[in-house]
């Protein structure tokens, strides 16, 4: 990408501990982006049942599919069979529709009752606050950096 853009570079998915910021930075990203670890606090607006989807997931049980929305996006398979959908099997969408609302046509809604989440969710295992992620993050950074011997 630095070949053709010079603006800042955001570098997103299963981004979940320092290490993979500093990770991030050594490809030359100006910014990671983080969405999933901060499902599991406090202070997401989400469901119990979603932050407890989170700490139990691992990277399998992510399900990545157009289906409920029209656009690709990943999905928690427990939330998807909770719909009514099988995973394995889940029908094919209409590549020309995009809809928030209903979720592949069931009576289920996208992110309200089908929970998006990232492949990243292996490595998330308790629901803390926010500023305790953020803390752990810059000492997990830190510690990364101290180990390649970068100061
Ligand atoms: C609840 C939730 C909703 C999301 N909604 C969208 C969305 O509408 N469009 C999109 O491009 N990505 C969406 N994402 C994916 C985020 O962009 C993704 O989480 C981000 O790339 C960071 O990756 P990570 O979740 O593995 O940290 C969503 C993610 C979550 C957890």
């Amino acid at each position: 990408m630095r070949r053709f853009f010079d603006g800042p570079i955001v570098l997103s998915g299963a981004i979940a501990s320092g290490d993979a910021v500093l990770a991030a930075q050594a490809a030359g990203a100006d910014l990671a982006y983080i969405g999933t670890r901060f499902l599991a606090t406090p202070e997401a607006s989400v469901p119990e049942r979603y932050k407890e989807e989170i700490l139990r997931a691992a990277a399998a049980d992510i399900v990545y599919t157009d289906l409920f929305s029209g656009v690709h996006g990943n999905y928690l398979k427990h939330s998807v069979v909770a719909a009514g959908f099988d995973p394995l099997n889940l029908p094919k969408s209409d590549p020309n529709k995009m809809n928030f609302g209903t979720a592949g046509g069931a009576e289920k809604k996208v992110w309200r009752d089908i929970w998006s989440a990232g492949q990243g969710v292996g490595q998330i295992d308790a629901v803390v606050p926010v500023a305790q992620v953020v803390a752990k993050l810059e000492a997990e950074y830190a510690a990364a950096r101290r180990r390649l011997q970068m100061n």
